[in-house]
């Protein structure tokens, strides 16, 4: 079922309405948050927890939990650090972007919130260097804030101190690897550190740290007034709430729209972006969650429920439900080409399977591309991308694996049929 209006978190996504303080403010933001502090550190978790939501920059993991590692007494007099990762950086992916444009105030009440619960004493808002429209408006609205006492000393009169930062990226990818924001925000160069220790026991200065994304942290504070089983009362067991999809490519109306979680690909398609363009005969394959995760082709992908267990069970997942539609004008090997070629220029080269890996698996791709390869190739291409798969410090080797790997898993034909019509023999035969 598509959701209705009155179940939307995210009011004025489209920009309709103005961004600032006083706008929020009637769309219900800093409305009594003092009151939603009052009910306590555990029971804003617990909260969090009972509804459900799922990380939202890609990885899924429970935030509720999440917040739930973070240490209840300081050690030492070590203060606690929420990272906000504004630094939206997945091919296809443009949520936070929206977020942070027309509803940045859902975003520093829910720091507040989710700072408040995890006994943090500032939240850092990392946002990507291109973003630079939007990282005016967020410290405009970060301004605001102060200005109106609701962050700062005794945030929004709850008696807690809790400083925002906002922090502009410089053009990295890898800066939005939750490691490498760390080292990124500490003056370092930004690479991936090894987990663990994951950030709650050694992040920011080395300090007991939570990295959220975006959307995670500005829906909390709605979750707390409509309550957690309002929020779970969408999607699916273990798929829950709403949930902001960015459509792009070939379909008639590209556009962010917040959803269901699990709405099948073809209700989110023919009712938010008017059908696939020249029609449904016409798709060819879906990227669904960015970049990052293999794509699904057509026949698959169709009646699929758009959430994190859906997804997965096609060999993809949801990831930033960043929906990449390509129909049937796609040259599809072209396209993970270009995906190769982006996973290759944004490697930090720290480690030797990343850093090689990828540059080889993009040549590859290219000459896959054009024919010029022996069939061979596209075997061992594939057990490359094995080697480089798990083998790495952070994600980025994953993802510049998995999309070749969906390409040879669905589109070997097509790969076979450059190949016989640039008629080159096989390794094999040309050795004898
Ligand atoms: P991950 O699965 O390693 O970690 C997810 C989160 O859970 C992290 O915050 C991690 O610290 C925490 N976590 C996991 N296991 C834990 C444990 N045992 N104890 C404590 N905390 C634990 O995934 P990662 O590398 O953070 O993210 C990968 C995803 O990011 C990909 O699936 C991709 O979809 C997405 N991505 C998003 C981008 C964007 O622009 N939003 C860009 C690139 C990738
Ligand atoms: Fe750097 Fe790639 Fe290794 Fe990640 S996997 S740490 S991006 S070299």
């Amino acid at each position: 079922m598509a959701l209705q209006d009155k179940d939307r978190i995210f009011t004025n996504v489209y920009g309709f309405q103005p961004w600032n303080l006083a706008a929020a403010r009637q769309r219900g933001d800093w409305d009594n948050t003092k009151a939603l502090m009052e009910r306590g550190q555990d029971a804003i978790i617990e909260e969090i927890k009972a509804s459900g939501l799922r990380g939202r920059g890609g990885a899924g993991f429970p935030t509720g939990m999440k917040w739930s590692f973070m240490p209840k007494e300081s050690k030492d007099g070590r203060p606690s650090f929420l990272v906000i990762n504004a630094d939206e950086s997945e091919p296809g992916s443009c949520k936070d972007r929206e977020i942070i444009r027309h509803d940045p105030h859902k975003l520093i009440e829910g720091a507040l919130i989710a700072g408040y619960a995890m006994r943090a004493r500032a939240a850092y808002i990392y946002i990507r260097g291109e973003y630079i429209r939007e990282a005016e408006t967020l410290f405009a609205a970060v301004q605001e804030a102060y200005d109106a006492g609701l962050i700062g000393k005794n945030a929004s009169g709850s008696g807690y101190d809790f400083d925002v930062f906002v922090h502009r990226g410089a053009g990295a990818y890898i800066c939005g690897e939750e490691t490498a924001m760390i080292e990124s925000l500490e003056g370092k160069k930004g690479q991936p550190r090894l987990k663990p220790p994951f950030p709650a026991g050694a992040g920011l200065y080395g300090c007991p740290t939570t990295v959220n994304n975006v959307e995670s942290i500005a829906v909390a504070p709605t979750i707390l007034r409509r309550g957690a089983s309002w929020f779970s009362s969408f999607g699916r067991e273990n798929n829950k709430g709403t949930k902001l999809f960015q459509i792009s490519g070939h379909v008639n109306r590209p556009c962010v729209v917040e959803e269901e979680m699990s709405i099948p690909f073809s209700e989110l398609i023919e009712k938010h972006c008017g059908g696939i363009r020249g029609g449904k005969d016409n798709l060819l394959a879906v990227i669904p969650g960015g970049s990052s995760v293999p794509l699904v082709p057509a026949a698959e992908i169709w009646d699929a429920p758009m959430d994190f267990d859906g997804l997965r069970a096609l060999g993809s997942g949801l990831g930033t439900a960043a929906v990449i539609v390509m129909d049937k004008s796609t040259d599809i090997v072209r396209a993970i080409s270009r995906l190769s070629y982006f996973y290759k220029h944004e490697s930090c080269g720290q480690c030797t399977p990343c850093r090689e890996g990828t540059g080889w698996m993009w040549r590859v791709m290219e000459r896959l591309r054009t024919g010029d390869a022996d069939v061979e190739e596209i075997d061992m291409l594939f057990n490359v991308t094995k080697q480089v798969e798990g083998h790495t410090i952070c994600a980025l080797g994953d993802a510049a694996a998995w999309p070749i790997q969906g390409l040879i898993r669905h589109f070997r034909p097509e790969i076979e049929r450059r190949i016989a019509e640039n008629a080159r023999p096989a390794l094999s035969e040309a050795a004898e």
